[in-house]
């Protein structure tokens, strides 16, 4: 991979694709971890004389232009972040764009609006790449948590454009390759969270890699019903039940063992005040969900971090944003933080929800390495080539715009 760092960016205009897909609570930014990682690769790349284009997608528009997840919103938290002026460009693409990036000034941020708005993106279309390359003269790509993803700004881009890996992409993968290349047995993953079919078969490669998976949240409840257990009203997906049988079998014939919850903490409804009870997960009501995983599965959770050497977590062990519900993985995450500490135990977290859910339990900087990024963190796991990092390892060496 070639870094940034060594390109000669004074007075170019650099185009850097970054992920600042963040939650956004009542049109502001929920969480700024994202855009916090990020602002040190603006910085340095504004004191070296560059003019910066930042382009990012927002949630999932399908390709249509939509309010609700306009990259406006991103601007002042850019700008505090950065310290600096952010100008916001409200296409991508087109005569708006274009003109933007020729009345550049140097020490102001561009933001692109939302590269989802275009089906383009998406479809790694390469005349979408064209048109978007047309926002600078170098390309950055500082996104490691969208390298999963082969779209125009993370793939079709890099062959069109002399292309380079920033400084955030570049500390992900040496930290993910220090850690994740021959781990200290035994490895554990945990794997939690609603995202359940987006998510399954991944663990079907997993089972063959790891000495233990770990399943909690709407992950769990999958599996439980694959057992023959009735979930009552839990989150669980009925199509991915085949799956978790096919996974269950795997993993026994792997030598994984898989720890799934044997007691869950249950309530009419997602809500603090709604009344709670902590059951076996083969009483589960039929008119209750499960929302955490009970004081049982918590013990036998943290016993078994003790006798592993490295874990790898992806995703809550239940509804940890309703406080109530957050019990499990704050026990689990300062169980993990403390052994971390004590040095038995090497500790590598990806994802949103599982940065947001540490940074609660107060442990997100206790831990070996957090990960900004969830299904490339995930697939990463698994062993998956990712096509936004393979892109920029063959990057073509004579680009057709220069
Ligand atoms: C993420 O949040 O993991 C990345 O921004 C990728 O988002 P996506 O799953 O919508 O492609």
């Amino acid at each position: 991979l070639v870094d940034i760092g060594t390109a000669d960016v004074a007075g170019h205009r650099v185009l850097i694709r970054a992920d600042l897909n963040v939650p956004l609570r009542d049109g502001k930014v929920a969480d700024t971890t994202r855009i916090d990682r990020f602002a040190p690769t603006v910085d340095a790349l504004i004191d070296r004389g560059a003019k910066v284009v930042v382009m990012t997608h927002l949630g999932r528009p399908a390709g249509e232009p939509n309010p609700i997840y306009s990259t406006r919103p991103l601007v002042p938290a850019l700008a505090a972040a950065t310290g600096r002026k952010v100008a916001f460009v409200p296409d991508c693409v087109g005569t708006v764009a274009e003109l933007a990036s020729s009345h550049h000034e140097q020490d102001t941020i561009q933001l692109l609006e939302n590269l989802r708005f275009h089906k383009g993106e998406e479809q790694n279309s390469r005349s979408f790449a064209l048109r978007l390359s047309i926002n600078g003269d170098i390309y950055v790509n500082d996104a490691f948590s969208c390298a999963h993803r082969a779209h125009a700004s993370t793939h079709a881009i890099a062959q069109l454009m002399p292309a380079y890996a920033g400084p955030s992409l570049l500390a992900e993968v040496a930290a993910l390759q220090a850690a994740l290349e021959s781990p200290t047995r035994p490895v554990a993953a945990l794997v939690g969270g609603a995202k359940v079919s987006s998510k399954i078969a991944i663990l079907d490669q997993l089972v063959t890699l790891m000495d233990h998976l770990i399943i909690g949240g709407g992950m769990a409840n999958t599996f439980l019903a694959a057992q023959g257990l009735k979930v009552g009203r839990s989150l669980y997906e009925p199509d991915c039940v085949d799956i978790a049988k096919t996974i269950m079998a795997k993993a026994a014939a792997s030598n994984c063992k898989i720890l799934l919850p044997d007691d869950v903490v249950v309530a009419t409804s997602l809500d603090s005040s709604a009344a709670r009870a902590e059951v076996s997960v083969d009483a589960i009501p039929p008119d209750r969900m499960a929302l955490d995983v009970g004081a049982n599965t918590i013990s036998r959770i943290n016993d078994l971090l003790a006798s592993c050497r490295t874990l790898l977590w992806n995703g809550p062990l239940g509804a940890f944003e309703v406080e109530p519900f957050a019990a499990g993985t704050f026990a689990v995450a300062r169980r993990a933080a403390a052994l971390t500490q004590a040095g038995t135990m090497v500790t590598i977290a990806g994802g949103g929800d599982t940065a947001a859910a540490l940074s609660a339990a107060g442990v997100a900087d206790r831990i070996t390495y957090l990960s900004t990024a969830g299904g490339a963190f995930l697939e990463w796991l698994e062993g998956r080539s990712l096509p936004g990092i393979e892109v920029l390892r063959n990057r073509v060496p004579n680009p057709e715009i220069a």
